[in-house]
């Protein structure tokens, strides 16, 4: 069953730009990058998008479907009714290079700023086995797909572009819980967790969490507890350094 459906699409480039309005056909089974590369083919054919795999994994193809971070593949058109008008927009949080096409450069930034995995310097490979415990509280983070959408729905950059320096976003954030999580990491993470990359920004209101595409509880399984083990460290140092040496 096909159908005809309206479309508002953001085009533009550094300079400015705007909705443009599209008809374009719909057929059964399809999600919005199916409709936006139709555009492409039929009536758009300079529409610049980004997008690769098509199945949910290669985080490319990120932008805003009625105003909410979404993967383009991913988001079925079956989840709008007919008569509705959907609008396409390129995620808010980063400067547009052109029409849905965003430079998410901020995000290789933050990723750098994080301090590489320190295991012990003397530790001779096979010297260590890792505990079943330790893989799976890490191994819900190591879904990530780095599609960045968390990092475009988070309040502290999105409506503060003063942020950015100083806040490394939720992605980044749980990257450093990760690392903090990990038996074998010898650095404190907690200083720089705090003061470098802006843990405190965070008030918990877990938008990361909701439009996370691997359904990853960033709020509840990283940021809470990173933000724990930081208060730890402030209040009470034996009670750091205690956990530390439990987790070894
Ligand atoms: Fe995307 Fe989720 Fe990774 Fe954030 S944590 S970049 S929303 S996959
Ligand atoms: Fe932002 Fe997620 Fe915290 S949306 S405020 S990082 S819970
Ligand atoms: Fe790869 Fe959408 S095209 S996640």
């Amino acid at each position: 069953m096909s159908y005809e459906a309206r479309f508002k699409v953001w085009r533009g480039d550094a300079a400015g730009g705007d909705l443009e309005d599209y008809a374009v056909e719909v057929n059964e089974g399809e999600v919005v990058l199916d409709i936006i590369h139709r555009l492409q083919a039929t009536q758009a054919p300079d529409l610049a998008v980004r997008w690769n795999c098509k199945a949910g994994k290669c985080g490319s193809c990120s932008a805003e479907v009625n105003g909410m971070p979404r993967l383009l593949c991913m988001t079925r058109m079956s989840t709008f009714t007919e008569d509705q008008t959907i609008t396409v927009t390129p995620l808010r949080t980063f400067p547009v290079m052109r029409d849905l096409v965003t430079d998410v450069s901020f995000n290789y930034q933050k990723a750098r700023e994080v301090q590489a995995f320190s295991p012990p310097t003397d530790l001779q490979p096979g010297e260590y086995r890792m505990q079943q415990v330790d893989v799976e509280r890490s191994q819900e983070f190591r879904k990530c797909i780095e599609c960045f959408l968390c990092q475009d729905v988070c309040h502290v950059v999105r409506d503060h572009e003063d942020n950015k320096t100083s806040f490394a976003g939720p992605r980044f954030l749980m990257r450093v819980a990760e690392l903090d999580m990990h038996p074998l990491d010898t650095a404190d993470r907690r200083p720089a967790a705090k003061e470098e990359h802006g843990l405190g920004y965070c008030n918990i209101t877990k938008c990361c969490t909701e439009v996370c595409p691997e359904h990853i509880k960033i709020t509840d399984n990283a940021l809470i507890p990173l933000k724990e083990r930081v208060v730890d460290r402030h209040y009470d140092p034996v009670v750091w350094l205690g956990n530390k040496i439990r987790r070894r």
